[in-house]
């Protein structure tokens, strides 16, 4: 386990660009990008154990390519708020290349959750390393906007599908930044009211719509579980304790698979293998439910996914959930990504919960 905190952090070093950004996996045909969700998360697992330069150069690089958008993120606001269409291409993009433009290949891009876990992230940093938020006031500011002004437009979910939907996922991604970033106390008046009345009104619409059986659903109106859902449960925390222990519960019978984690049981993706990353969340949830346990038996699955060089996966391919679709993925983009920065940073954050440290 400690070389596997020691190998992640190496790993997680070393890929970072210049630029601060982090590439989902350098390796992989179509992950040598950024995405806000992937490198938040990383940033957060390296954090947990004590390492501040990486994650401070990946929240300077963020702050950077969002200050860089400002005329967007204002055009898009004032569109909406005039009722107007947006077109899809002005919304922000979910990758960046890593030196801060918008990806040129086509891609699922308007998600939002990823700014949301960027604030929740960037707040954590901030407090952690006692770092003078100053610097990054404008982007947050810009950021909140940005949510406030987009939350309740459906948009692609944490795995790029349905564009149709609102995803609940995503909600309550976007609700933790919010609320995250009113604790940085880098909002003005109107922009913490801004964000106050989005967040809350978020939680609301979550309560009631969000939820079915008294546990999270994938997105509103349908009646599936979704791994990503967990975050919400923890280390999220925006949901009361019955809704996580009802969506926990609904995760073990629906996903959960020997330890690993499915993302969802209609997921065709590599044949829809298990998630080293779920895998942690559920361990963070399992956390918050007062099951260490639990929580350590998540950690030592993560560590049992290790190729021989200690690299993580970004799912394994033992247990598929639609083995018939596993070889046009591989045809397409190769071999499953390893190593998914992701998959390092999620095991380090669980890791270090569990007082697991190099
Ligand atoms: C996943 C996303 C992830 C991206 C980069 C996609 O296949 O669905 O959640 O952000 O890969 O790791």
């Amino acid at each position: 386990m400690q070389d596997l905190v020691e190998h992640s952090i190496k790993v997680i070093t070393r890929e970072q660009a210049p630029s601060g950004a982090y590439p989902a996996c350098s390796s992989f045909k179509v992950y040598g990008y950024a995405w806000l969700r992937d490198g938040a998360f990383v940033a957060d697992g390296l954090l947990a154990h004590g390492v501040t330069d990486g994650p401070r150069a990946f929240h300077e690089w963020t702050a950077r390519v969002i200050d860089e958008r400002a005329e967007r993120i204002d055009e898009v606001v004032a569109a909406l708020a005039a009722g107007a269409e947006v077109d899809q291409a002005r919304f922000l993009p979910t990758r960046y290349t890593l030196d801060g433009r918008d990806g040129t290949e086509s891609w699922w891009d308007f998600q939002l959750d990823g700014y949301g876990t960027w604030l929740w992230t960037l707040e954590r940093f901030l407090a952690a390393a006692g770092t003078d938020g100053t610097p990054f006031a404008p982007a947050v500011r810009r950021t909140v906007r940005y949510l406030a002004a987009t939350w309740r437009l459906p948009c692609y979910d944490w795995w790029e599908e349905h564009a149709e939907r609102v995803h609940v996922a995503t909600l309550t991604a976007v609700e933790a930044g919010l609320r995250a970033a009113l604790r940085t106390g880098l909002l003005d008046a109107a922009g913490a009211a801004t964000a106050a009345t989005a967040a809350d009104a978020i939680a609301a619409l979550v309560a009631t719509e969000g939820r079915v059986d008294g546990r999270l659903r994938k997105w509103l109106g349908s009646d599936a579980v979704d791994g990503s859902l967990l975050a919400a449960v923890a280390p999220f925390a925006v949901v009361d304790a019955a809704t996580a222990q009802r969506t926990v519960a609904a995760v073990e019978r629906d996903l959960l698979d020997g330890g690993g984690v499915h993302r969802f049981r209609a997921d065709v993706f590599y044949g829809g293998g298990r998630w080293p990353v779920l895998a942690a969340l559920l361990g963070h949830a399992y956390l918050r439910l007062d099951r260490p346990a639990d929580a350590r038996r998540q950690l030592g699955w993560i560590a049992g996914t290790a190729a021989a060089n200690g690299d993580l996966p970004e799912q394994v391919s033992d247990r598929l959930l639609a083995p018939e679709h596993l070889p046009q993925w591989q045809d397409r983009w190769g071999p499953v990504a390893s190593p998914l920065l992701w998959s390092h940073g999620a095991f380090l954050s669980l890791a270090a919960q569990l007082g697991v440290t190099a």
